[in-house]
């Protein structure tokens, strides 16, 4: 496995790769990988000839206050999981590298960036959007990868790419969970094991989502109110729970069609979030 910091070389690289006929997958990362992060991996080598992971941990879309110092990292043992699972080359630029002296370009969304995170992470979205497109732009990749766990973050990233005629496809991948259910997320390296127990109640409140909602429940108000319940018996504070349309995360009057069911809460001072998709008729 390459690896290589330079945007320049990375681009050289790829565009050589796409030369000789082969197709260029690209799988955006902050590191500290899990098994969420190396299914996209696994998709990508699947489906690509020539597979680039990139590990950036993207300060602009990081609030002030949030964890951006204490982000956790391995870069050893990344490169020890990513070398195995056959990675092309690994990426790893440093902030200067990706924003130059100089620097003055946003990519700013309007209304998918709305609700959810980007109401309450002001500009979290605006950093992730920029980062990405530059990515795209570096890699020249045909396909890139991102987990459905972000899914506000996966729907901003294709209406971007299709607003901004961007030639990349994108591909969603299911969330992989713990097998107690917990969404595999590099933050939950901050739980306590009491707290990682608490922390639980968020996959075990979309499960009775699901439960309700295929049992016939047709009330949005009394479906978050029992998600709501679920999160604050286990003493979780919650920082939002949001029934939205699945596709373009617009307001919904009545449970019907697709549906996102969106939580983010906090179990002591870790900011966990998931999410289910719901099928109600
Ligand atoms: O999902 C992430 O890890 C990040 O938001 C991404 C897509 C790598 C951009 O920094």
């Amino acid at each position: 496995m390459l690896k290589i910091s330079s945007p320049e070389k990375l681009r050289e690289l790829s565009l050589e790769a796409k030369e000789e006929g082969l197709t260029v997958g690209l799988v955006p990362t902050m590191g500290y990988l899990h098994e969420g992060h190396l299914s996209l991996v696994r998709r990508a080598r699947e489906r690509n000839d020539f597979v680039i992971v990139s590990i950036f941990v993207n300060p602009t879309q990081f609030g002030p206050g949030e964890d951006l110092d204490k982000y956790p990292r391995d870069l050893a043992r990344d490169e020890a999981l990513l070398d195995a699972a056959g990675v092309d080359l690994l990426f790893i630029p440093t902030p200067e590298d990706v924003y130059p002296e100089g620097f003055q370009s946003v990519v700013h969304l309007e209304h998918i960036t709305k609700p959810l995170c980007g109401a309450h992470r002001p500009g979290h979205f605006d950093g992730v959007c920029t980062v990405v497109l530059k990515l795209f732009n570096m890699s020249a990749a045909d396909d890139a990868y991102f987990g459905m766990k972000d899914y506000q973050q996966l729907k901003v990233i294709e209406r971007m790419v299709k607003d901004l005629n961007v030639g990349v496809r994108i591909e969603g991948m299911p969330i992989i969970r713990e097998p107690d259910g917990l969404a595999m997320s590099s933050r939950n390296k901050y739980l306590s094991d009491p707290e990682r127990q608490r922390a639980l109640a968020l996959s075990k409140s979309l499960d009775k989502a699901e439960e309700l909602v295929g049992g016939g429940l047709i009330e949005p108000a009394e479906l978050i109110s029992e998600v709501r319940s679920v999160l604050e018996a286990a003493n979780l504070e919650i920082d939002y729970v949001e029934l939205l349309g699945a596709e373009n995360l617009d307001r919904i009057e009545s449970l019907k069609g697709n549906l996102l069911l969106a939580i983010a809460a906090y179990v002591g001072t870790t900011r966990l979030i998931d999410n289910r998709v719901l099928v109600a008729r």
